[in-house]
């Protein structure tokens, strides 16, 4: 089984760019596939996927001072899903519906995140298939790394 680099060397001729359009083009960039990233969210942190820091002060996250507390952040421009789940703990989830691709049509019923676009619900216990993220928090300050 071929891997994505070798693959996309043999079908980046110009025919593929027919078949898959523009897009495509960025796929075939040289380069290796797990470059370093920052983000200006981030405070300055650099890894292999992209952190996002937020002020847990902010009046926009004041719904996470209380366990079951959530907030879409993805208006912010982060792509997630923020819930406090015990007092010393913030989860963060996906924005996506592992559905077919939705975001932000989402809600808290008890346990679960419900996507209203089909309503297909996702435990929150991050054994769902709804993705939880990693999460520190460091003062008032939560960190969340999207890889
Ligand atoms: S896209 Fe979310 S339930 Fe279908």
């Amino acid at each position: 089984m071929k891997n994505r680099r070798d693959f996309l060397k043999d079908v980046c001729p110009t025919v593929a760019f027919a078949f898959f359009g523009v897009s495509f083009i960025q796929a075939c960039a040289s380069g290796d596939d797990d470059v370093a990233t920052s983000n200006p969210n981030n405070g300055g942190n650099t890894n292999s996927g992209t952190n996002y820091n937020i002020d847990l002060t902010s009046s926009s996250y004041s719904a996470l001072a209380t366990v079951g507390g959530w907030v879409n952040a993805g208006p912010a421009g982060i792509p997630v899903l923020l819930l406090r789940i015990s007092a010393s703990k913030i989860n963060a989830y996906t924005n996506v519906c592992p559905h077919q691709g939705i975001n932000n049509r989402w809600s808290l019923v008890g346990d679960s995140f419900k996507c209203a676009q089909h309503g297909n619900s996702y435990a929150t216990d991050c054994n769902s298939a709804l993705t939880c993220f990693t999460t520190s928090q460091s003062g008032d300050t939560l960190t969340i790394t999207i890889p």
